[in-house]
């Protein structure tokens, strides 16, 4: 496209310096304690979008955080593209684990980013990500290359379950029609290996608590004699998966997709090193499924883990005491096929049947969502690998990823149309943890990278 690189060499700060505003916004969607912040970034996307050239932009108020939509229709018979994305984050904590403040946005040097990286949460999830969206149209609209209709919907409860996204779509069947739904808010396997995700788990997730008696009691006076509820949440827990780390939950594995040999071998092309990926984390050795390699078990397998377990006491010294209640949060990896409600009834009806007498078990369920995959032999996606190609010098390659984006699937249900991810992130910006960044490189080249994917998509449509 006709000068997008004098483009964005000549605004480079501003982009950066506009995306620093908008991470010092704390929208943090899970703590009712920043809920102002919420609603502030919601009218910074909706001001954001307006400069870059929306005709109409509207913040669709909810139940919970609102919903910005905005659009720029230049002909009802050319193709129209839904970007989604989101601006709410996860919660910073552990605060005391970050080496600058999680709201004061600041670019440091990296090993993997010479050239300096974003630290910010939301950095990368997906405030970053889904700015160079608003800065993608920016350049297409101000240099009057805009090739199609373009609809922006960016949500502020993505970290909290899209509960009142999944109803506005819904109810903006019309409103929101579009011919491909695209997305950056997953990762790439390297700076250098463009990838594209061909599919997201799905997810369920439950908070559990164990019951013992009907108060703490003395751990000498009553210990070894009634069921202590932390060491039965314990064996519970341990019991969820066999020596070869399958998962016990009887039916759990009844509808996975099992991937031919031949789609197997074609998904062990893709670049990977055992090594340096036990380096990054400082492990001896990966763990997991039996029969399957680390790639494998982090996509196409679906896993059970505990996120939280907590009870009894956990203060200073020693206190000796028999808790009368145990909990964990557990988080159920699906793979599509799998129904999260199916396997959340499945969780249930397992952990309850496997308590011990002495103890009353309660499973409550969480926000979940089905997994998604999406094919590569969509005009969405041939066009998703030209504008990679074109930007990387080299040909993207399909990677089904790990995380979970649940509404991607009710996308697909109610607008009958696909969704491209198109994510420049790497699994080394540590988003939801502490020091979460995003490379300036990531950042340009997804600036880079989004206009060429509006120019052949549109060119394929025709
Ligand atoms: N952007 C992530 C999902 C993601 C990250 C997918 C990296 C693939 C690669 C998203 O914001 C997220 O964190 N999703 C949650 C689920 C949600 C219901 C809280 C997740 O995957 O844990
Ligand atoms: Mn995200
Ligand atoms: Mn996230």
């Amino acid at each position: 496209m006709n000068s997008l690189q004098s483009y964005l060499n000549t605004n480079k700060d501003r982009f950066v310096q506009e995306l620093f505003e908008l991470l010092r916004i704390a929208s943090v969607s899970a703590d009712s304690a920043y809920s102002k912040d919420v609603f502030k970034a919601a009218d910074f996307v909706a001001d954001s979008l307006k400069t870059a050239g929306c005709d109409s932009v509207e913040i669709c108020q909810t139940k919970g955080f609102p919903i910005i939509y905005g659009e720029k229709i230049i002909d009802p018979k050319l193709p129209t593209i839904l970007v989604y994305g989101h601006y709410d984050v996860q919660p910073a904590d552990p605060i005391e684990l970050w080496d600058s403040p999680p709201f004061e946005p600041i670019i440091k040097k990296t090993k993997l980013h010479p050239e300096g990286a974003v630290f910010a949460r939301g950095a990368c999830d997906d405030k970053g990500q889904m700015y160079m969206h608003v800065k993608a149209l920016e350049f297409m609209t101000s240099t009057n290359q805009l090739p199609c209709n373009v609809k922006f919907m960016i949500e502020g409860e993505e970290e909290v379950g899209s509960d009142n996204l999944a109803e506005f779509v819904k109810h903006n069947t019309t409103k929101l029609k579009n011919d491909v739904i695209l997305i950056s808010d997953t990762g790439m396997i390297a700076k250098d290996t463009p990838s594209i995700t061909t599919g997201l788990r799905g997810l369920s997730y439950v908070e559990v608590e164990v019951t013992g008696p009907n108060r703490d009691l003395h751990s000498g006076i009553y210990g070894g004699a009634v069921a202590n509820p932390i060491n039965v949440l314990a064996k519970m827990i341990a019991s969820l998966h066999d020596n070869n780390n399958h998962i016990t939950i009887p039916g759990f594995y009844d509808k996975v997709e099992n991937l031919s040999n031949d789609e197997r071998a074609e998904m062990a092309k893709a670049p990977f090193s055992l090594e340096n990926y036990k380096k990054s984390l400082e492990i001896n050795a990966v763990y997991g499924e039996k029969g399957y390699s680390t790639n494998e078990r982090n996509s196409i397998r679906p896993t059970l883990d505990v996120n939280g377990i907590w009870g009894g006491y956990i203060g200073e010294g020693a206190k000796t005491v028999i808790a009368s209640k145990a909990y964990a949060k557990i988080s159920m990896r699906l793979v599509p096929n799998q129904d999260c409600e199916e396997i959340t009834t499945l969780f249930k009806a397992h952990f309850e049947n496997i308590a011990p007498e002495g103890v009353t078990v309660k499973v409550t369920p969480h926000h979940g969502g089905q997994g998604y995959v999406t094919p590569t032999d969509t005009i969405g996606y041939k066009a998703a690998a030209m504008a990679y190609k074109d930007t990387f010098g080299t040909a993207p390659i399909p990677q089904r990823g790990g995380g979970s984006i649940p509404i991607v699937a009710l996308f697909e249900k109610e607008l009958k149309s696909k969704t491209i991810l198109m994510g420049f992130g790497l699994d080394s910006d540590a988003i939801h943890s502490p020091n979460e960044h995003y490379g300036l490189y990531n950042y340009f080249k997804g600036i880079e990278t989004i206009p060429l994917f509006y120019k052949y998509f549109t060119a394929l449509q025709a």
